[in-house]
């Protein structure tokens, strides 16, 4: 057994490297192993239901929202439910439109496509999207210049499941061509105690209510972040204590991952330090922002900021980004009196 090594990213949304496994084996098999996202269950069921009925595939679905909250969950769930077939790729491995093509010609009837990060694929492999999903077909050109073809290529009736954390970055004519958009939201504490639950009996470690409550808080609404913790706090409870995860155990295992009590990292309260203390506390824009933490704006907007914006520290307004009443009493310093709009006294996160 070896000593707990201080995770530094033990709150990035994103998969870390050798965590492919065990998250494969926490993943939710069907929909009602899926905890939480109850509007876009709902939604689904319907959509899946009625395909079935009508026996034809469904119409082509869209996930969206920030990183680890279940959307290539989602999408195998979606394949399941069906009882197909599943090929994956991502918009950064299609690259060129031949790459799509080859994928497109070998799918059968019914198979959903998972298609990761669609928001990063190159734009002729896009625009072969647009058939392939409208009509399911595909020209593929053969030669070049003058003496190009066309050859029209019919392709399986299938379904595609889309999964982005950026949204706003599709282009029109492919949000357009989706039937369906599931907007992923974060987790209530609640939830992600279930999804704690949960993970822990798949894991066997032994976590009792209070010492889940305590993960589940500082998770930033997120299940990899509640799950990562967990087996931190596992690793922990191994080492230092007897193996059980109570509520002091908990607290003590995050101290030393650096995880606060509002579930905020290093990041996160960079940019709110550099918020309150650079800019007075806003309004600045978010790649001056990005620039005084010395992070790429993508970064701050697609990892920091969903979370700080629902945890009611940060808002996003027409002339830049300002820290609330709240986020200026989690720093420990007296909001400047024209800071308004939220009980200062009273940091409270969630509903
Ligand atoms: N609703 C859920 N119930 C239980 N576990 C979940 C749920 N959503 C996500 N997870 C867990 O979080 C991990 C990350 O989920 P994933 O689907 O990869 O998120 P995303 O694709 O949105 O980044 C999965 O391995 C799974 O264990
Ligand atoms: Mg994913």
């Amino acid at each position: 057994m070896t000593e707990p090594e201080p995770a530094v990213e033990a709150l990035s949304a994103f998969a870390q490297n050798g965590e492919r496994e065990v998250e494969t084996a926490l993943r939710p098999r069907r929909l009602a192993d899926f905890v939480g996202q109850p509007r876009v269950r709902e939604q689904l069921h319907l959509v899946l239901e009625s395909a079935r009925k009508r026996g034809v595939p469904p119409d082509h679905v869209l996930l969206s929202g920030p990183p680890g909250l279940g959307k290539t969950s989602m999408a195998m769930i979606i394949a399941a439910e069906l009882d197909t077939a599943i090929r994956i790729t991502s918009g950064p491995a299609l690259e060129r439109a031949g790459d799509l093509a080859a994928m497109l010609s070998n799918l059968t009837e019914g198979d959903v496509l998972f298609i990761d990060e669609i928001h990063r694929i190159a734009r002729p492999a896009e625009e072969m999207l647009y058939l392939a999903m409208e009509d399911f077909r595909v020209d593929v050109v053969v030669g070049k210049g003058p003496g190009a073809t066309s050859i029209p290529l019919e392709i399986a009736p299938f379904t595609l499941v889309g999964a982005t954390t950026r949204s706003g970055a599709l282009t029109g004519p492919l949000r357009d061509r989706f039937g369906f958009t599931g907007q992923m939201e974060f987790y209530t504490p609640g939830e992600l105690e279930q999804v704690l639950q949960r993970s822990a009996s798949l894991l066997g470690i032994v976590v009792d209510d209070e010492g889940r409550a305590e993960i589940a808080r500082r998770s930033r609404g997120t299940p990899r972040i509640a799950n990562r913790l967990l087996r931190r706090v596992r690793d922990y409870a191994e080492v230092r204590a007897d193996g059980r995860a109570t509520l002091e155990v908990v607290r003590a295992a995050l101290e030393v991952y650096d995880v606060d009590e509002l579930g905020l990292d290093r990041l996160d309260r960079a940019v709110l330090i550099a918020l309150v203390r650079s800019f007075g506390g806003g309004p600045v824009g978010i790649s001056t922002l990005a620039v005084a933490v010395g992070e790429e704006p993508t970064t701050v907007e697609e990892v920091c900021e969903p979370y700080l914006v629902r945890a009611g520290m940060l808002a996003r307004t027409p002339r830049g980004r300002v820290a609330t009443a709240a986020a200026w009493q989690h720093l420990g310093v007296q909001p400047p009196a024209e800071v308004s709009g939220v009980d200062a006294e009273a940091p409270t996160l969630f509903d």
